[in-house]
């Protein structure tokens, strides 16, 4: 499997938020890291063909994600950052069907959103409305639901920024002993450590590209050698002084 970029740009709203980008992703697992606003996104977005690019190609198992859309849908699957985002049906079994129903159009396989549960290890009633579940249910039902369709690839956007300790554990397990290739983005840099190639993204570029040590390390460099965001003379650092 594999994911190609070929002097990829990434435009809205008359500014370049990707690229000039080109890179050949054939890596069982590979993470993405960057500061917030790099870019990453639209990165994963991109390989996905969910947007662009306004120049250059995405090809996708070999299929172009503009001139071969469906193809590259049924190749691909992909988990938002967001897993309300992600969650559009009523219930936790409506979901799982409409996930394969989209992926798969009318020739879906008959399987049962029971069997997929069961499968995952989630122990949720299908009859269970989606917005009632903890952030961690609705993460790993939202994987759940991706899987369901069969993709060779699965490209995850920040899949434990929001979990408490167990949850970020059982998804980084899920995840890393899946046989498809993997594409994620992640702040979690134990996690990215465990991926086969790294890539930092500054500013719409990469900036680094190659072995996980290295690539987390280029990453805390890059992040301490930039200023505090939040600036001295706050009203939290008023506070501190006065005290
Ligand atoms: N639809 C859009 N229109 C305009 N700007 C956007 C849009 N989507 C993202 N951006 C901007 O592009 C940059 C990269 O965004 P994104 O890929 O989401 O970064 P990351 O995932 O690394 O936080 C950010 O500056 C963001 O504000
Ligand atoms: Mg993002």
């Amino acid at each position: 499997m594999s994911v190609v970029f070929d002097r990829v740009v990434v435009e809205a709203q008359g500014s370049r938020l990707l690229g000039p980008v080109s890179v050949s992703l054939t890596q069982r697992r590979i993470a993405v890291l960057g500061e917030n606003g790099s870019g990453k996104s639209t990165f994963l977005k991109a390989a996905a063909g969910l947007i662009g690019p306004q120049y250059g190609s995405v090809r996708v198992a070999g299929h172009d994600t503009i001139d071969d859309e469906t193809d590259v849908r049924r190749v691909v699957g992909f988990c938002f950052a967001e897993a309300d985002a992600q969650l559009l049906a009523g219930t936790v079994g409506e979901d799982i069907e409409l996930s394969v129903r989209v992926a798969k159009g009318r020739n879906y396989p008959q399987t049962t959103a029971e069997k997929v549960l069961q499968d995952f290890g989630l122990s949720l009633s299908t009859q269970r409305a989606c917005h009632t579940l903890s952030g961690g249910q609705k993460q790993a039902l939202a994987l759940a639901s991706v899987l369901t369709a069969q993709p060779t690839i699965i490209v995850c956007d920040e899949p434990t920024t929001r979990l408490d300790l167990r949850w970020r554990r059982d998804m980084i397990d899920v995840l890393c002993a899946l046989q498809q290739q993997l594409i994620i983005a992640t702040h979690d840099l134990d996690f990215a450590v465990l991926c086969d190639r790294v890539l930092v993204i500054d500013d719409g570029l990469i900036v680094f590209d190659g072995n996980p040590e290295a690539g987390v390390a280029m990453y805390e460099q890059l992040c301490d050698s930039r200023p505090s965001r939040i600036p001295r003379g706050c009203a939290a650092q008023q506070v501190r002084d006065e005290a």
